[in-house]
C-alpha cells in the first residue's frame, strides 16, 4: 500500500492516489484512506475506473449506505437505490425539462452540508463523474474546521451551545422550488449543534448548512443574521477550493466538517452524470432504512406531478 496525498490548500483537500478503490481494502489500507479523509476532509481521486457497482461496493466498506429516495410513479434511472442521482438528466438518460426538477436541484448550487435536515444525518459522501458538462458543474468545498478556529474567540463565545433547524424544505425554497414559508415550517426541522467536535479528528468544526432555517431560541431574523455571517466567514477564499472532473474522478468529503456547493453550468445544454452514496453517521441503524424516501412521502412532494 502505497498512499500519495498531494494537499490542495495547506490544511484542506488532498488529491489521493496510490491505491486500486474497484479491490475490495484490506484493514490497513482502509484505515489509511479513512485517515487522509480525516486529516483532509475532502480527497480527490482521479481516474478510478469505478463502475455503479463497484461505487458501491467501495464505500459500503465505511458504513451503512443510505437509500435514494424512491419516486412514486416513475421509473429510477439508476438501477441501484444506494446511487443518488446528482444528474441533469432523466430516467430515460436525456436531458431534463422538467421545471420542478431543476428548480428543486438549484438549491443544490447554495453551500450546504448533505443530509443536515435529517436527525441522522451523512458522514460521507462519494461522488463519481460518469460525465461532466464542457465547462461549469464544478464542486466548491469549504473546511468548517479551519473557520470555526480561526473564529474571533468572542465569536466563538457567542456561539457555544446554540442549535441550527434544518430543513431540506428551505433550501428548496432558496433555490426557487415554489414553497412558502407556512408550507417549509409546517414539515418541521432536524435539530443540530452549530459547532460540535468532528469525531474523528477531535477538532472542533462549525456545522452549517444551506438546509439550515434559523436558530433554536433566537427570533428568526436574529438566527438567519447568525448563519448568514457564519456562512459568509467560512466561505472566504482561503477556506474554499473547487475540484473540476472528468469521467471516472471520485470526490469523497466528510459532511461532518465541509460544507460545498456545485458550480453553475449550463444545465439545458450540457450533460452533467454525477451519482453519489451516502454513508450514514456513525453506521447508524437507529433511523428508517429508507429515509429519504419517508421525508418525501412526509411531504406530498412527488416532483413529477404538477402541483396543484
Ligand atoms: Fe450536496
Amino acid at each position: 500500500m502505497n498512499l500519495i496525498v498531494r494537499p490542495i490548500l495547506p490544511r484542506f483537500g488532498a488529491e489521493v492516489s496510490g491505491i486500486d478503490l474497484t479491490k475490495p481494502l484490506d484493514a490497513e489500507t482502509r484505515e489509511a484512506v479513512l485517515a487522509a479523509q480525516s486529516r483532509w476532509g475532502v480527497t480527490m481521486w482521479r481516474d478510478t475506473g469505478l463502475t455503479d457497482e463497484t461505487h458501491i461496493a467501495f464505500s459500503r466498506q465505511f458504513g451503512h449506505l443510505e437509500l435514494a429516495p424512491a419516486p412514486s410513479g416513475k421509473p429510477y434511472r439508476h438501477a441501484h437505490r444506494e446511487l443518488f442521482d446528482a444528474s441533469n438528466l432523466d430516467a430515460s438518460g436525456t436531458i431534463s425539462t422538467n421545471e420542478l426538477v431543476r428548480l428543486h436541484n438549484r438549491g443544490n448550487q447554495i453551500w450546504h452540508t448533505d443530509a443536515s435536515f435529517m436527525p441522522v444525518r451523512t458522514e460521507l459522501s462519494l461522488l463519481l463523474c460518469h460525465e461532466a458538462p464542457a465547462a461549469g458543474g464544478e464542486t466548491w468545498f469549504a473546511d468548517m474546521r479551519a473557520a470555526y478556529e480561526d473564529l474571533p474567540r468572542s465569536t466563538q463565545e457567542r456561539i457555544a451551545g446554540l442549535r441550527a433547524r434544518h430543513s431540506l424544505w428551505w433550501s428548496r425554497k432558496r433555490g426557487g422550488f415554489p414553497l412558502t414559508d407556512e408550507e417549509v415550517d409546517a414539515r418541521g426541522y432536524a435539530v443540530h449543534p452549530l459547532v460540535h467536535v468532528h469525531r474523528r479528528s477531535g477538532r472542533q468544526a462549525l456545522y452549517l448548512s444551506g438546509h439550515a432555517r434559523d436558530i433554536e431560541g433566537l427570533p428568526r431574523a436574529q438566527g438567519e443574521a447568525l448563519l448568514a455571517e457564519l456562512t459568509a466567514f467560512a466561505t472566504q477564499p482561503q477556506y474554499v477550493f473547487s475540484v473540476s472532473y472528468a469521467p471516472g474522478d471520485l470526490v469523497i468529503w466528510d459532511d461532518l466538517c465541509t460544507m460545498h456547493r456545485g458550480g453553475e453550468f449550463d444545465e439545458l445544454h450540457h450533460r452533467r452524470d454525477m451519482r453519489r452514496t451516502s454513508v450514514r453517521e456513525g453506521g447508524s441503524a437507529e433511523a428508517s432504512a429508507d429515509q429519504f424516501t419517508d421525508l418525501y412521502r412526509a411531504a406530498g412532494v412527488d416532483l413529477h406531478k404538477p402541483r396543484r
